[in-house]
């Protein structure tokens, strides 16, 4: 018998792995109309769908929305910026926008600012120590990855509050809407706000350029093409969104695991060569939900 496929019912978001294993073994390509679209299961049929961009877009805002945006104008202001958004388009926008990135977020700056990221961790363990317990999440795996991706952008700490509600408001718009609420109104806001800060730091960055990846995107260039000032602002509210609660779930979900498993935590902490396997393991757990 089907079980209950709501898949934004909160039963199913607390557990979906025998909903992910069912659809998989019966109805691999799947129609929801919670999510008014199609899930599909299947890691073969997920790579074919990513490979076959003249069948498939990933172009919702411009080509999917747009048929629904002009009853609802809140929908507007979304779709205006996400639309600008790298994962939100198809090539050949996306191979140019991708390249124009590429030439600003580099594994070697990432290098460059280890000694900060781990000053910034050092910083919030000491203050959990200074406590004596910590909330992981709320303590650790909720502030860091804004924290990190503030210094990259080059927003200073002091607007990181902020900043962190209007992206939080967007992700209860993008990340599923599981309470059900009708959050476009929401959403919109916070995009607004967070546009009108980028824009205004991006002013900050003309005057004063920086080595920041906000500064280093306003100056990238290739075969002759840079990114719009308008490309530049919502590709930052892009990776502000998009590292953010990814990774706070990453982090969670990979503490969980490990406690669960000791076994491995002890590996872990006897090798930590085996880091980035783990990381591995723990995006498995968080992006592809595959049943341990
Ligand atoms: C555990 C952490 C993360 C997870 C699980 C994750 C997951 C994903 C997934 C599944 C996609 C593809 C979405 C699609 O094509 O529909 C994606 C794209 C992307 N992510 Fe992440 N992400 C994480 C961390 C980050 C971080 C830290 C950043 C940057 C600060 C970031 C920036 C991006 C960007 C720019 C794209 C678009 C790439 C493109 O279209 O070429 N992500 N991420």
């Amino acid at each position: 018998m089907a079980p209950d496929l709501a898949l934004k019912s909160p039963p199913n978001v607390q557990d979906p792995f025998p909903i992910y294993r069912w659809l998989r073994e019966h109805d691999p390509v799947h129609w929801s109309d919670g999510f008014n679209g199609w899930v599909v299961t299947r890691y073969d049929d997920v790579l074919e769908i990513f490979d076959r961009t003249e069948l498939f877009s990933a172009d919702r805002f411009r080509r999917v929305e747009p048929r629904h945006a002009s009853r609802r104008p809140e929908v507007r202001v979304v779709a205006d910026v996400l639309s600008e958004w790298l994962v939100f388009r198809d090539p050949p926008d996306h191979t140019r926008l991708r390249a124009l990135l590429q030439r600003s977020f580099t594994p070697r700056r990432l290098e460059d600012l280890r000694p900060r990221i781990r000053a910034i961790i050092e910083g919030l363990l000491e203050d959990v120590v200074a406590d004596g317990e910590m909330d992981f999440v709320r303590d650790f795996a909720f502030p860091l990855p804004a924290l990190v991706i503030a210094l990259l952008l080059g927003v200073p700490s002091r607007d990181i509050e902020p900043i962190k509600l209007w992206s939080d408001r967007l992700a209860a718009y993008l990340g599923g809407a599981v309470d059900g609420r009708d959050n476009f109104g929401e959403a919109s806001a916070g995009v607004a706000s967070l546009v009108d800060y980028f824009r205004r730091l991006l002013g900050e960055k003309i005057s004063s350029p920086g080595d920041d990846l906000m500064s280093l995107m306003l100056r990238a260039e290739h075969d002759g093409d840079r990114l719009s000032h308008e490309e530049v602002v919502s590709n930052c509210v892009l990776l502000l969104f998009a590292g953010h609660e990814t990774t706070t779930n990453l982090l969670g979900n990979g503490l969980f695991h490990l406690l669960r498993h000791p076994d491995q935590m002890d590996a872990l902490v006897a090798h930590p060569e085996l880091a980035p396997s783990a990381v591995e393991d723990s995006c498995a757990s968080t992006v592809r939900c595959l049943p341990r």
